[in-house]
């Protein structure tokens, strides 16, 4: 396949590259023009060719809206008439919008401590929403109590099409860097489906042979008050354990029972990538630093990201004349 041919050029959303996702016929897909974000070269002190992924420039403010805007088409092309989720805030939002657009109905189950911007948001798009616990992971299991039978269920990594929609991320990177692949993305994860789908993207790239350079290094940054993930790997553990001590200011990063632990840390080994906290305390800050520098209105996930950069700089893992990708994942409510 020949990617001159395939990518629709003129299509600037992540339906440019509808050739490699799921066939859904036009009248199905749910679209709101969300993917091909920009990718903002940034000055930097450390001689590395730094580059920002905006996906605050989604539909509803997130990259969850790729993911989003594939399930539910597919749902749509099944004839599904309700969707379920649990969710840590920005998922729930962009599920509503994309439910309400399709015209299928949406239950958000959010943590009780979700600030209300995000419920605001998430009912304003006609979803119902439901309240329980302190993570995703009580929201999660409020969710199973609560299911009807028609419900389909759409929670991270328990569909496929969520993850291919994430990994147009991946096909954007490329396409964005005339087809030389990173050396490394450094990612805010908790469920993992952004690690995971930009990882099969950059597979499937080079089983395509359109990318030239060596796949990236895929690394998960998370907070030292929620990391399962960046534990693991460093205990050499083939899964998570569930993390009961704390939680994050990082909503998108407050997962404490990822249900794919396991294949984010094959991700991350396969790829020669690493995975790291940063300190809880320091991610304000680095927020703020990091907005000042790009001028985007970015989440807390933002500031876990440039943390995580800034630290592996300074351990000499990304050296210098390095390419290194850092998408900056949501807007701040
Ligand atoms: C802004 C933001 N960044 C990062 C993440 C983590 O993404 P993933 O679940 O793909 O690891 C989330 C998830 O909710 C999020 O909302």
């Amino acid at each position: 396949m020949n990617r001159m041919d395939v990518i629709e050029e003129a299509d600037n959303s992540l339906w440019r590259y509808s050739a490699v996702l799921p066939e859904i016929p036009e009248k199905n897909k749910v679209t709101l023009g969300e993917g091909f974000t920009p990718l903002i070269p940034i000055e930097n002190e450390w001689d590395v060719s730094l580059y920002i992924k905006d996906e605050t420039q989604n539909p509803t403010g997130s990259f969850k809206d790729r993911g989003m805007a594939l399930a539910v088409s597919m749902a749509k092309e099944q004839g599904v008439k309700a969707i379920c989720l649990p969710s840590a805030g920005n998922a729930g939002i962009a599920a509503a919008a994309y439910c309400q657009e399709a015209g299928i109905e949406c239950h958000v189950f959010l943590p009780e401590t979700i600030p209300p911007e995000f419920v605001v948001l998430t009912k304003g798009y006609d979803a119902k929403i439901y309240l329980k616990g302190v993570s995703i992971a009580e929201a999660g299991q409020h969710m199973l109590k609560n299911k009807q039978p028609n419900w389909f269920d759409i929670s991270t990594l328990k569909e496929p099409f969520r993850v291919e929609g994430k990994k147009t991320m991946g096909y954007e990177i490329a396409e964005q860097l005339d087809w030389i692949l990173p050396d490394m993305v450094i990612y805010p994860t908790g469920g993992g489906t952004g690690l995971i789908g930009m990882w099969k993207a950059f597979n499937e790239i080079a089983g395509l042979g359109w990318a030239k350079g060596n796949l990236p290094r895929m690394v998960a940054v998370q907070s030292s008050a929620c990391a399962p993930v960046a534990v693991a790997f460093e205990a050499g553990e083939t899964d998570t354990e569930f993390w009961n001590t704390d939680n994050t200011q990082a909503l998108g990063l407050n997962v404490p029972g990822p249900i794919g632990g396991g294949w984010m840390l094959n991700t991350l080994r396969e790829s020669e990538g690493t995975a790291i906290s940063v300190n809880e305390e320091d991610i304000e800050p680095a927020t703020v630093k990091i907005n000042t520098r790009t001028g985007i209105n970015a989440s807390l996930e933002a500031g876990v990201v440039w943390l995580g950069l800034k630290k592996l700089i300074n351990s000499n893992w990304i050296q210098e004349d390095s390419t290194v990708v850092v998408p900056i994942t949501g807007v701040e409510r």
